[in-house]
């Protein structure tokens, strides 16, 4: 009996987040077909994982199960997660390396976004150089097509952000496309 406590209680006191991303990889398999295996996604219709914080991995995959945010393949991939396979999920994608996009860019409209995401001062939140902090998510890198729905999304209403809403709502096309091809730039 004594013997057994003092098993749990090594147990316990080992580093939480190693079992987290253990089982997260465990988890994955599900999500690779879009995300890729080490959440780089090979898609560009697919946003990558790898390397995006924590929090807000978790908070988007909620957030999909919850129905707050909408998309018929994304509420179809975690009906069935759990809250713990959530937190693991979060727990092991944020731990990849984000590679760079092979998007096409163009010098001057990659400068264009540079400017506009200085005069409406993104990186208040999405911190310097868009890299991420708990729940203001990694841009950096970010699929270019998978940016620009976003962006519109946000200004059209289609997804609901108290945040993200008032900033995309007076971008035109035009900037949005210029901000994306920045951000993949990164
Ligand atoms: C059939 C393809 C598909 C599968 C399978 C899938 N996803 Fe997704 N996922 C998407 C699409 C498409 C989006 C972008 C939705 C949008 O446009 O808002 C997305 C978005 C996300 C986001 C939000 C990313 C961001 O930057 O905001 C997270 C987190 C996510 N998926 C996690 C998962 C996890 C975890 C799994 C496995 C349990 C999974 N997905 C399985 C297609 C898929
Ligand atoms: C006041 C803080 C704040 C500012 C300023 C801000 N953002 Fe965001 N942004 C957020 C938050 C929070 C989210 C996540 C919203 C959610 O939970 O759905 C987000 C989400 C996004 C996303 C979607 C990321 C993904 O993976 O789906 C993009 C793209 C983005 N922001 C770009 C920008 C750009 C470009 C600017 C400047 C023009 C900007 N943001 C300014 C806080 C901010």
């Amino acid at each position: 009996m004594k013997l057994k406590l003092i098993v749990c209680a090594a147990a316990l006191t080992l580093p939480t987040f190693l079992f987290s991303a253990t089982a997260g990889a465990a988890k994955s398999d599900s999500c690779a077909h879009c995300h890729g295996t080490d959440g780089n996604s090979t898609s560009s219709a697919y946003p990558s994982l790898a390397g995006q914080t924590r929090e807000y991995i978790y908070r988007q995959i909620k957030a999909f199960k919850e129905g707050s945010r909408k998309n018929s393949m994304m509420s179809t991939a975690v009906v069935v997660l759990s809250d713990q396979d959530m937190q693991d999920l979060a727990e092991y994608f944020s731990g990849q390396t984000m590679v760079r996009s092979t998007a096409k860019t163009d010098p001057a409209i990659i400068e264009q976004g540079k400017r506009i995401a200085a005069e409406a001062q993104c990186v208040a939140c999405h911190q310097p150089n868009f890299k991420g902090l708990n729940e203001f998510p990694r841009v950096s890198r970010q699929k270019y097509p998978y940016i620009v729905k976003q962006l519109k999304d946000f200004r059209d209403g289609a997804r609901v952000s108290d945040v993200m809403g008032p900033t995309a709502q007076n971008l035109t096309d035009e900037q949005i496309e210029a901000l994306a091809q920045y951000l993949t730039s990164l």
